[in-house]
């Protein structure tokens, strides 16, 4: 859950919500002269709708976000795509309100392409309010990226305020990596997470109009069934600073252990805020250790302050590599993963890489093939089955029900067989080469 650090205060943009009504073409749309001299659309930002003097109605809005696509619901059709808020469909819980698994298809309104669908209810007594899910509306309902969580539509009827998400299979990262059933995450899907991530913030910071995120962590990236990252919950972000002005002042928002420390100590925001936020989850993919953790020793709960100075010590690196990885990674991409992390985190911001740079240092490292391999590894083949491999080329098959997903799940089912004939090894780990290879070279693909 977001820890805040400090709320703007903030008003209602909207001159008060009324019943959901379909999208009506509106003249409302902000238009800019282009380069050609034709008139083109603009992006809306948040300070479009918060200004003073531009009270934009919910119909102005939802045909005022250029590019959108976005549905209207009622609060029935909520009810009826997640059976009434029903517990079983419960996903999670952060500091906008619960989530729910629902579905839509064209019954519930013709022309919906059937898919299951992510629900988020904003709670009315919680700590995020309309601020949040009116900047969730205008960033996602413009901005489309693949890393980008796709926003299907919303619901604003009088005070109930929701937000319908692509559903993503196998949930956060930061349960992904630090939750004790889940299965290790490998070397080259640490990187394929890190890459996606980096991507979408360098396509959010070189829009036209540059958004900041600021509230980059483990639990705002969630993972598609092939581990491609996708970011989420843009409450928190903000058009950046443009032309010649170097950073916008806010109040200081974001997350303990994530935020940089120039924005906590000035609250000056630029978009090497994001790059420090991004350095701190890389560092969270390398170890395997959470940016705070209370339940170490004193000097190690600080990720950052422990092990940012071993980042540039080649030497002692494996002191902080995860130890779950057991060995199986590519020795010079952990080099190459450890210096861009240690220069994202730099305290001067200037000295950071811009996300583009980050993007591309992270590229290379999916071709990177000297991979040590462990003694046992698990495979997947495509219709489903799970395979264990020993380097001695003995195999042992284990059929498994077919499921939608890799990962966890999968592997706890088959944790017992494991454990038989791996007793040294404590977690499951996937091997990257092996995994990818029943799987399809897609993976290695940045464009994924
Ligand atoms: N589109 C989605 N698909 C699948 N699960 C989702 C989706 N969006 C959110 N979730 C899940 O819902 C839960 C709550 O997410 P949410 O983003 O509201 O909170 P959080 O990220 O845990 O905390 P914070 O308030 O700090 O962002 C998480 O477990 C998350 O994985
Ligand atoms: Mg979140």
């Amino acid at each position: 859950m977001a820890l805040v650090l400090k709320r703007v205060s903030w008003k209602y943009f909207l001159p008060g919500c009324v019943k959901a009504k379909k999208p009506h073409p509106s003249s409302s749309v902000p238009r800019v002269q282009d380069d050609s001299n034709q008139m083109s659309m603009r992006r809306l930002s948040l300070s479009d709708v918060s200004n003073t003097g531009s009270q934009i109605s919910l119909n102005d809005l939802s045909s005022s976000l250029v590019g959108s696509n976005l549905h209207i619901f009622t609060h029935k059709e909520l009810e009826v795509m997640t059976n009434s808020f029903s517990k079983s469909e419960f996903l999670g819980e952060g500091g906008f309100g619960q989530v729910y698994k629902g579905f839509i298809d064209d019954n519930l309104r013709p022309g919906l392409k059937a898919q299951p669908v992510a629900v988020k209810v904003l709670d009315l007594n919680g700590s995020q309010g309309h601020r949040e899910w009116l900047a969730e509306v205008i960033f996602l309902g413009q901005l489309k990226h693949p890393h980008l969580v796709n926003l299907i539509g919303y619901c604003c009827e009088d005070d109930h305020r929701l937000l319908v998400y692509e559903y993503m299979p196998l949930g956060n990262l930061e349960d992904k990596l630090f939750k004790n059933y889940a299965a290790t995450l490998p070397w080259l899907t640490r990187i394929k997470i890190a890459l996606g991530a980096a991507q979408c913030l360098a396509f959010l910071h070189e829009e036209e109009k540059p958004v900041i995120y600021r509230d980059l962590k483990a639990s705002n990236i969630l993972l598609d069934t092939d581990y491609s990252s996708k970011l989420s919950d843009f409450g928190l972000a903000t058009d950046g600073p443009q032309g010649d002005v170097s950073h916008i002042t806010t109040c200081v928002m974001g997350t303990e252990g994530y935020a940089a420390p120039e924005y906590i100590k000035t609250g000056h925001l630029t978009a090497m805020c994001d790059v420090y936020s991004f350095g701190v989850v890389l560092l969270e993919l390398l170890t395997g250790r959470k940016s705070i953790d209370k339940n170490r020793p004193r000097r190690e709960q600080d990720l950052v302050e422990w092990a940012r100075p071993l980042l540039k010590e080649f030497r002692r690196l494996e002191q902080i590599i995860d130890p779950r990885l057991e060995g199986q990674y590519s020795t010079e991409g952990v080099k190459k993963a450890a210096l861009l992390a240690y220069q994202c985190l730099s305290h001067h911001p200037r000295s950071r890489p811009t996300m583009s740079t980050v993007v591309k240092t992270l590229q290379p490292l999916l071709e990177l093939n000297d991979i040590r391999m462990g003694s046992f590894v698990c495979t997947v083949s495509n219709d489903g089955n799970l395979t264990y491999v020993h380097n001695n080329a003995r195999n042992y098959e284990q059929k498994d029900e077919k499921r939608e997903e890799i990962g966890c799940h999968r592997l706890r089912k088959g944790r017992r067989q494991r454990r038989r004939i791996r007793p040294s090894r404590s977690r499951d780990v996937y091997s990257d080469t092996v995994l990818y290879k029943a799987l399809g070279t897609s993976l290695y693909s940045p464009r994924n």
